[in-house]
């Protein structure tokens, strides 16, 4: 028995989880596992209905679990906050700090059906196939916060520190997932100005003595945020701290045709968390249009990385390339001449063929 705490948070989150489930609850019925589901609040409903974005009960029941599925939080409804209480900050750090969850992995493939979704051109994003490896548990999110008053207005401070253990075993797991890959790690700094890269490329720079086979290559940040769009299919690993990670996700999302086909798995401890890349989409929220397919896809990320069911996690990545070959359509990757559904509607079709497998 797999023991899943899932959190659905806010906005769209409450519509993708559930469509994450039903895929599970057909590849627990066709290979014969049992999924235990324990739902927990988080996010601004927390805060709604408890005064807390992350209730001491939540967390309980993910420590508890085997592997947690988090939707979304945050919205506009609860961005006046005192920060400690605000979602992001109030709950999704944390749970990722107190599961100890440094690596997150963002693979950005485009699946051959969806080469005409997305706004870049054809031959330079068909084949894409990349995995962003974010640190996740330190850097600016979270150094030390402070703000003063000062002479004509107020300071506000947000210290960005790495310490060599801390980028040791991101790089060192980034190495690993090259080594099943091709051979080849990309390495995302501002070694030219900000301290803390320096000793993020001098400690890669020793780590690849350690890992000969594998190809090494140092980039700046900004660079690499123009040599996605560029020429992606120059990448294969990238490794990155925190923030530089996130920003360069959500940018690579659009390699695979939309945000909402990109997937994370947040690994390192004992329970893996699994989670779309995106947001809450306040606003779309609600109205059946956001596309599940990120966050299915992190289910079967669970599948592979926390219970070790390689085949299973292939079959849902399988049915969702058949949706989107055979054109089913949320309204974020729509193109002419495709099958437009909605998010349950999506849901169903990918439950469908893995039915039918
Ligand atoms: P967002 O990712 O929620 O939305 C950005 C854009 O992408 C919107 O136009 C939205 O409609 C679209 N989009 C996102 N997911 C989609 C999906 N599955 N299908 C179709 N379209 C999709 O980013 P934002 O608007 O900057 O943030 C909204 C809220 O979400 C904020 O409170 C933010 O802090 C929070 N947030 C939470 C997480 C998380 O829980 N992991 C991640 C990012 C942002
Ligand atoms: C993400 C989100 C979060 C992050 C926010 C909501 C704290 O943008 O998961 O990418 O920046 O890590
Ligand atoms: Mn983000």
């Amino acid at each position: 028995m797999y023991k899943i705490a899932v959190l659905p948070g806010d906005g769209i989150g409450v519509e993708i989880v559930p469509e994450a489930v039903k895929v599970l609850q057909v590849i627990g019925e066709k290979f014969n596992h049992q999924f235990e589901y324990t739902e927990a609040l988080v996010g601004g409903e927390a805060y709604d209905a408890t005064g807390h974005p992350l209730p001491d009960d939540t967390l309980k029941i993910c420590r508890q679990s085997d592997a947690v599925l988090l939707g979304a939080i945050g919205g506009p409804k609860w961005e006046q906050l005192p920060v400690h209480l605000r979602p992001e900050v109030g709950a999704l750090l944390p749970l990722r700090k107190e599961l100890g969850l440094y690596a997150n992995l963002r693979p950005c493939f485009l699946f051959p059906g969806l080469t005409h979704a997305s706004t870049l051109k054809e031959e330079t994003i068909a084949g894409v196939d990349l995995i962003v490896l974010r640190e996740l548990t330190g850097g600016l999110y979270f150094g030390e916060k402070s703000r003063q008053e000062v002479e004509g207005g107020i300071k506000a401070t947000d210290v960005l520190s790495y310490t060599t253990f801390e980028i040791e075993r991101i790089v060192r797991y980034a190495y690993e997932v090259a080594r099943k890959r091709r051979n080849k790690l990309c390495s995302v700094d501002k070694a030219n100005v900000i301290e803390t890269s320096r000793l993020w490329r001098e400690t890669v720079m020793e780590l690849a003595k350690e890992y000969p086979d594998v190809e090494t290559t140092h980039m700046y940040v900004d660079n690499c945020a123009m040599q996605l769009i560029r020429n992606p299919k120059q990448f294969d690993v990238i490794v990155t701290e925190n923030m530089f990670g996130d920003i360069l996700t959500d940018e690579a999302s659009m390699l695979t045709g939309s945000i909402g086909m990109l997937p994370s798995a947040s690994i390192g401890g004992k329970v893996g968390m699994y989670e779309p890349s995106h947001g809450s989409a306040p606003d779309i929220a609600g109205q059946n249009k956001a596309n599940p397919l990120a966050t299915i896809l992190s289910a079967a990320m669970m599948l592979r990385y926390s219970f070790n069911l390689e085949k299973e996690a292939v079959i849902v990545e399988q049915a969702v390339s058949k949706a989107v070959a055979e054109g089913y359509r949320t309204p974020d990757i729509m193109e002419d001449g495709s099958k437009p559904v909605g998010t349950v509607e999506m849901g169903d079709v990918v439950a469908g063929y893995i039915s039918n497998a």
